[in-house]
């Protein structure tokens, strides 16, 4: 640390001690934190970071992770592994799950942010592996990952290296989503349906964004309800083959109950007026649009007909 001018005794004292606090957290922390078990977990501030060696028998290899430091709302880890045969199978998924970022209907959500920068320190050539958030949804407040309560997974692939692919099939591209172009995977798993955003232009190394920006896309366009709850922020990586060493240098999320910055409009059959824009005061006739994302058209309908949502860019007078 350099400063222009000499510092006084008390803040050279102070800067001393708060450099040898940050030794001693730093080393305490990461020679007592390196998970090696299969199914090992360690508390992580206002996280929970967890080996999840599930698929390790689909083939032969290791992995480890450590905790590096904890600090409020941020924290920083990674994970080595060394992963052969199998090369189609997902070996593990290390993550950070929040402790603190769930149990809100989506209905709730003012806004998720979310800060996640990462490298990889070491991998060898032509690793398969995603690094990626998996979002778990559920009608109920709580519930685990991956069970019975869980309705709905939606993963963010920052990276997808080796031509790996989510689960299910293609049914977008080039989505615009919180500043990023997306490809959107879906498919059913065992109890539930997947939705996989996966980045359209290469590795996102440093991540800031507001995840209801995709939960809000979900709402709108694929009929996930907005009674739905978050039950699970969770962010690691998926490795299928290789060997990487995967630095998280900082990763945070939260969320802020309120009202989002964007409207969630109704899908489905329900009848609504028209609530994404338009004009009131005049009338559309039986057949005419009388709502929609963007639209600006009138919103009351004739008399005898009432205004029924198609898909969230166009309601109609029927
Ligand atoms: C990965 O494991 C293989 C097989 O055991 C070994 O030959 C190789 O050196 C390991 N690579 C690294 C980076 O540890």
């Amino acid at each position: 640390m350099f400063v222009s001018e000499s510092p006084t005794e008390a803040a050279s004292y102070a800067m001393h001690f708060l450099k040898l606090a940050s030794i001693f957290f730093a080393f305490g922390a990461a020679s007592a934190q390196t998970l090696t078990g299969q199914y090992s977990c360690t508390p992580a501030g206002e996280y929970t970071l967890c080996q999840n060696l599930w698929g390790e028998s689909a083939g032969t290899g290791s992995q480890t992770s450590t905790l590096n430091s904890a600090s409020g709302n941020t924290v920083s880890w990674s994970t080595t592994w060394n992963w052969s045969n199998g090369p189609n199978n997902v070996k593990s998924y290390a993550n950070v799950q929040s402790t603190t970022a769930l149990g809100v209907q989506l209905a709730h959500i003012g806004s998720a942010p979310t800060t996640w920068s990462w490298s990889y320190a070491s991998q060898s050539s032509g690793i398969r592996a995603d690094v990626s958030y998996d979002i778990w949804f559920g009608a109920a407040s709580s519930g685990e990952p991956a069970s019975t309560a869980s309705s709905y997974e939606i993963m963010i692939w920052l990276s997808g290296l080796g031509g790996i692919q989510p689960v299910g099939s293609q049914i977008a591209s080039g989505l615009q989503i919180a500043g990023y172009s997306w490809n959107l995977w879906s498919g059913p798993n065992t109890n539930w349906e997947v939705y996989s955003f996966v980045s359209a232009n290469g590795n996102i190394n440093d991540f800031n964004v507001d995840l209801n920006d995709f939960f809000i896309y979900l709402t709108e366009h694929e009929g996930v309800s907005s009674s739905q709850y978050v039950q699970a922020i969770q962010t690691g990586t998926e490795p299928f083959e290789g060997s990487a060493e995967l630095v998280t240098s900082s990763y945070s999320v939260a969320i802020n109950q309120g009202t989002p910055s964007t409207s969630i409009t109704s899908t489905g059959s329900t009848t609504s007026t028209g609530s994404t824009g338009g004009s009131t005061g005049c009338t559309a006739p039986q057949y005419a649009q009388c709502g929609g994302i963007g639209f600006t058209g009138c919103t009351t309908c004739a008399s005898g007909t009432t205004c029924k949502v198609s898909n969230s860019y166009y309601s109609q007078c029927l």
